[in-house]
């Protein structure tokens, strides 16, 4: 089964074409990164309309590899939620539309469930086993921070999720603070490189009896010990006793909650997925257990969203043409 994916949520257009829910045969992005530089964050307006302006580029440019191979499409997904509605409608709109053209069926995708799935990927020709259930997911990105546990294809319980910013959100911002630029997540990690993450002990929330998680606190005491410090700080220590910092509350529920579910697999997840030193001390805790994505397949892509898709089609699902943005959808609700 080939399914043509459309992934518009954030500040990534993305179209790709995903065979049997595992096999990237095309995966396009147009990087938005440039456009919202200067204002150091996401400015919804102006990534609806840099969607707007990328997508039918990147539609045309698949239609002709699809075309050319002879190639046949067998279904249309798209990313319907959660994200921002003006960016969302864009990638929605599209899909219906080849949809409605083409005469093939639609699939809404939760974002989020997209991001689980990056995990099924893998290159043509490539060969490995599937992630087994039941397992325990991290999602982390520039909005969301969920631990969830997923018995099986579709089901998500969710354990824990942020109470305050998101874990990308907390990269982003003391990344502002620290002068590295947007976004964040990546700055901070190369600052980091050349620091001591020892140098400043930041404070860990790590909630007892819950596997929720709150960043704000740490956010606010790297705001604090800049303050102390004066206009010179040491900034690649600062990002390293930050990271270290977000990385180990990260991880360690992570690994309870694999120890106390009984996690056949972890799977890690989203844009932070893409952060070194997590990859490192998940790895660390739970071992061979954990699969996580390529770096270039954590943050948003249409890849992902064509993997879920096939999964969800499997299920029955199928969306009408009358599908409709969802800026708030939960992972436990698809
Ligand atoms: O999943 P994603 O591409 O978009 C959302 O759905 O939000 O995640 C973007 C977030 C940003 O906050 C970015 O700073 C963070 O992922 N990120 C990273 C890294 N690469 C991207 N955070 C930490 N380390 C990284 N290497
Ligand atoms: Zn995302």
């Amino acid at each position: 089964m080939r399914v043509l994916a459309f992934e518009s949520s954030c500040d990534e257009t993305a179209v790709a074409v995903v065979r049997d829910g595992r096999w990237v045969e095309r995966n396009l992005i147009a990087s938005q990164s440039e456009v919202h530089r200067p204002f150091g964050g996401i400015v919804p307006e102006a990534a609806a309309r840099a969607h707007l302006v990328n997508i039918v580029p990147l539609l045309e440019e698949t239609l002709d590899w699809l075309d050319g191979g002879g190639l046949a499409l067998d279904a249309v997904a798209v990313t319907y939620g959660p994200g921002l509605a003006g960016a969302l409608v864009v990638g929605v709109n599209v899909a219906k539309a080849v949809a409605y053209a083409r005469g093939l069926p639609l699939l809404g995708i939760n974002h989020l469930e997209g991001h689980l799935y990056a995990n099924w990927l893998l290159a043509p020709g490539e060969e490995r086993e599937p992630p087994r259930f039941p397992l325990v997911g991290l999602i982390v990105s520039g909005a969301h921070s969920d631990l969830v546990l997923m018995p099986e294809h579709g089901r998500y319980v969710r354990l824990g999720r942020t109470r305050d910013d998101a874990a990308g959100e907390a990269f982003d911002k003391v990344a502002r603070m620290l002068g590295l630029g947007f976004p964040g997540g990546p700055a901070i990690q190369r600052a980091a490189e050349r620091g001591d993450p020892t140098r400043f002990p930041l404070p860990r929330a790590w909630l007892p009896g819950s596997y929720d998680f709150s960043f704000s606190g740490l956010k606010t005491a790297v705001l604090r010990l800049l303050e102390a410090l004066g206009p010179n700080p040491p900034v690649a220590d600062v990002a390293a006793s930050f990271q270290a910092a977000l990385v180990e509350v990260l991880a360690t529920k992570t690994a309870q909650a694999a120890a106390e579910y009984g996690a056949a697999q972890v799977v890690l997840a989203g844009g932070v997925a893409a952060n070194l030193p997590l990859r490192q001390m998940l790895a660390e805790r739970v071992g061979d257990r954990l699969r996580m994505p390529p770096v270039s397949l954590c943050t948003d892509n249409a890849a992902m969203i064509g993997a879920a898709a096939y999964y969800r089609w499997q299920a029955g699902a199928r969306a009408p043409l009358s599908l409709d943005a969802q800026p708030n959808l939960p992972i436990d609700q698809s």
